[in-house]
């Protein structure tokens, strides 16, 4: 630390007197390049259907999809990232819809490639929303297998890069899937598919909503625990993204985002790569409750959370208040 001023010399509310001077003053500053938007679809047409533990948010039937994209390229939200809510009849235990070239995923990004070929799109490469067991891997004997899941994250990873996916953000904490994903995609010539490896995943509480939203809550045998990170470490964390940089990774994401700023801190000072963060699906839900009882103020709870993120090294959110965010950035830049 410098020496500092003291008062009256130094007096830190002149810096703080009016907004342009605050402006001028601030260190980190949100902007809608930031933004990655994660969206929920549906099989059908023209239905949209609430998440009840994520008020103001809905699963949408492509054609829904396609106009949330095209409201993410109006907005210049950077990046859209899909999750499909997969039909429980089309949920097995070897998850072969995974890698089906016509699932839900794969549809929905040649879709909106085709109709809104300006918005980059990205595609979570993970199990759990095509498995009747509920988890990102094969589930066997009460134990997960990795070796047997990296062969479907594979073949799921190519479905998507040939689908048209731009990003992949391996979400299912697989031991040596980046190395395997990048190695397929190399070999099929998918040189440009960009990998942002949800790398320090921590097994979460607050996932609980985004589990309902896809539908996979009620199918979950046990919890994530022997693949997902122990919510005491930080070390292991700058383990992991050492390890998927290693493997191929090119862009990294800690997760959830509010309870772990300090590892994103540690992650951007130790590797200085692309740092990505998720506003999970319990954050927005606690944010949201708060705001619609009147609590807290949501405008303001969102900007501020969001810009926490880019204080603590984030180079871009993943984050369900992305349109909601963008709105308010363009009309805040207007005055
Ligand atoms: C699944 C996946 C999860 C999320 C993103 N991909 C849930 C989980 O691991 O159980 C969570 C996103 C959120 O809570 O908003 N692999």
């Amino acid at each position: 630390m410098m020496p500092m001023a003291r008062y009256p010399n130094f007096r830190a509310r002149r810096l703080r007197r009016n907004a342009g001077i605050r402006r001028l003053v601030s260190e980190h500053v949100l902007s809608v390049s930031d933004l990655i938007w994660p969206i929920f679809v549906q099989e059908g047409d023209n239905v949209s259907t609430a998440v009840s533990s994520m008020p103001g948010i809905d699963v949408v039937t492509l054609n829904l999809a396609i106009e949330k994209a095209a409201l993410a390229a109006e907005l210049g939200i950077p990046l859209i990232s899909l999750f499909p809510q997969v039909d429980n009849s089309k949920k097995t235990r070897q998850c072969e819809e995974a890698w089906n070239p016509e699932n839900l995923a794969n549809r929905a990004v040649r879709e909106i490639k085709r109709q809104v070929p300006t918005i980059p799109v990205m595609l979570d490469v993970a199990l759990d929303p095509y498995n009747s067991d509920g988890h990102d891997g094969l589930y066997r004997d009460g134990e997960i297998l990795n070796d047997e899941t990296l062969d479907c994250l594979t073949k799921q990873a190519l479905s998507h890069a040939e689908a048209g996916a731009d990003v992949l953000g391996p979400s299912d904490m697989m031991d040596g899937r980046i190395g395997r994903i990048r190695q397929a995609l190399e070999s099929e010539q998918h040189f440009s598919v960009s990998i942002l490896s949800y790398s320090a995943k921590y097994a979460s509480a607050f996932y609980g909503p985004f589990r309902d939203a896809i539908g996979s809550s009620g199918m979950l045998k046990g919890n994530k625990s022997t693949y997902q990170m122990d919510f005491g470490n930080s070390d292991e964390a700058l383990r992991m993204v050492q390890r998927d940089l290693d493997e191929g990774a090119d862009a990294v994401m800690i997760k959830p985002g509010m309870p772990y700023l300090d590892v994103i801190r540690r992650v951007k000072d130790e590797f200085k790569v692309p740092t990505f963060a998720y506003q999970v699906s319990g954050e927005y839900a606690m944010i949201k409750a708060a705001a619609d009882n009147g609590w807290i103020d949501q405008d303001t709870a969102i900007l501020e959370s969001l810009t926490a993120f880019k204080r603590a090294g984030c180079d871009g959110i993943l984050t369900y208040f992305a349109p909601v965010a963008a709105g308010l950035l363009a009309s805040a830049s207007s005055v």
